[in-house]
This record gives structure tokens, C-alpha cells and sequence, in this order.
């Protein structure tokens, strides 16, 4: 049984199957500190390991987190290699902890032109805990919703081209397979910090159903409690899912 306090509110049956956050508010969580954003960022990761922990104990078998969006690299240099600094150090303070845990990390997102540093660490911990079972924890680095559906449609249309598959056989879910998300289930629950209320092109496909949860803690307050409420909040809400009650 799942190690939660919630399941006199909500039935195991209805946890999400896949949670996806939004981490916003590092920065003005600093500045109301008079700390740089630097530590904002830093109090971000520390944030992260406690929800993975608490998707564990929970038994979530999905956990989506928006590391760094396409739109990201337009903040300043310093900026963008703190962050990506900061993702090096977390996977390798990390990764064996959560190859323990039974956890699978997968990272979503365009992996050109990430620093040579970060696909390297990507790669390997993505190798190094391909066969876990547990809580599958997906990092979306250098992604963007609109760039994931547009990089499906060119692999579908270049099988259509190359005659492997009918352009009547294409449906939802023979594209689905062609996300970065393939085989997961759709988002449940989606959870942005911070007080902003935007879905800022995270998971738009997967979305489609998705309960929209924003709350106005800044990211590196969120904990456990805080998730407990969010998922509180999400088995409160009648999900018809387009058809009627
Ligand atoms: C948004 O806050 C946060 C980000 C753009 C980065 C999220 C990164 C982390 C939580 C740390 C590293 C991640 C992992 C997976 C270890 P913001 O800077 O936009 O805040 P603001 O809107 O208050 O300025």
C-alpha cells in the first residue's frame, strides 16, 4: 500500500497516474530573501529531490518536471550554466540514490545543442537506470511542447514518405508513439507554482485532459504537504473527460 495520509480523502484509485509541474517562483523566492537567484535555483533542486521522494512513497508512476525550456536559453549565460550546473551535480549526487529507489530518469527535450557535459550525464543516467520499475521521473531539458509535436509530425511524414505506414492508419495514439512521451500515460495533474497561471508550452499534447492545479507557494516551498493537496484537490475534481457524468 502506497505511504500516504490522504487515502481517507482520496481513493488510491484516483491518484494521478502521471503528475506534471511547473517549478516556478526560484527567483522571487531569493529575492524576497535579499539572496541572489543563484539560491533560489540552488533551494529549486533541493525541492525536486523531496517530491521524487514523495511520488515514491506515494507509488505516482509518473513524474514530469520542467527543468528548462526551449525559451530558457534567452536568460543571461551565467544563468543557464548555473542551471545546467546545477542538473550536472544533482545526477551525480543522485543518480545511484535513485537507482536504489527503483526510480527510471528519462529526459525530454532537443538534445543537440545541450553542453557536451550534459548530454554525456543525460545519456548515462538514462543508461544506468533503464531498467527500473518504480516511479518513471521524467527531467524535460531544452524542451518545448509546440518543437515535440513538430519533430512527430516530420517522423510521421517521412514514414508516410518512405511508404512504412498509410496515411488512414494515423491516429492519436499510433502518434503518441512518436512523443518524447511514448508508452506513458496522458498528464492527470498538472501543477504550476508561483501564483502564474500559463502552461508556458510544457506537455501540450499530453495535456489535453489534463487537470490544471496552480497554486501561489513559490517552488522551493513546495513539499510534500503541498503535493498532498494538490492530488487532494485533483481527487476532488469530477473528471468526465468530454463524455457526461
Ligand atoms: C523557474 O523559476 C525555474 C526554472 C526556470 C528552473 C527550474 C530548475 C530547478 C528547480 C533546479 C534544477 C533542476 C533539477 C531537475 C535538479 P524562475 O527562475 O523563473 O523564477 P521567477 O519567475 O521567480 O524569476
Amino acid at each position: 500500500m502506497p505511504n500516504n495520509n490522504i487515502d481517507k480523502q482520496v481513493p488510491i484509485s484516483s491518484l494521478p497516474r502521471h503528475i506534471a509541474i511547473i517549478m516556478d517562483g526560484n527567483g522571487r523566492w531569493a529575492q524576497r530573501r535579499g539572496l541572489p537567484r543563484s539560491a533560489g535555483h540552488k533551494a529549486g533542486a533541493d525541492a525536486v529531490e523531496r517530491i521524487v521522494r514523495a511520488c515514491v512513497e506515494l507509488e505516482i508512476p509518473v513524474l514530469t518536471v520542467y527543468a528548462f525550456s526551449t525559451e530558457n536559453w534567452k536568460r543571461p549565460a551565467a544563468e543557464v550554466s548555473l542551471l545546467m550546473q546545477l542538473l550536472l551535480e544533482y545526477l551525480q549526487r543522485k543518480v545511484k540514490i535513485m537507482a536504489t529507489e527503483n526510480i527510471k530518469i528519462c529526459f525530454l527535450g532537443e538534445r543537440d545543442n545541450l553542453p557536451e557535459k550534459v548530454k554525456t550525464a543525460i545519456e548515462r543516467t538514462e543508461v544506468y537506470t533503464q531498467e527500473n520499475t518504480g516511479l518513471i521521473f521524467n527531467i524535460a531539458l531544452n524542451y518545448g511542447g509546440q518543437q515535440e509535436i513538430l519533430h512527430g509530425v516530420k517522423e510521421v511524414a517521412a514514414a508516410v514518405a518512405a511508404g512504412e505506414c498509410a496515411l488512414a492508419g494515423i491516429n492519436q495514439a499510433f502518434f503518441a508513439q512518436h512523443l518524447y512521451t511514448k508508452g506513458l500515460p496522458e498528464v492527470d495533474l498538472m501543477i504550476r507554482t508561483s501564483g502564474e497561471q500559463r502552461i508556458s508550452n510544457f506537455l501540450l499534447w499530453q495535456m489535453a485532459y489534463a487537470e490544471l492545479y496552480f497554486t501561489e507557494t513559490y517552488w522551493p516551498d513546495f513539499d510534500k504537504e503541498a503535493l498532498l493537496a494538490a492530488i487532494t484537490a485533483y481527487g476532488n475534481r469530477e473528471r468526465r473527460l468530454g463524455g457526461l457524468k
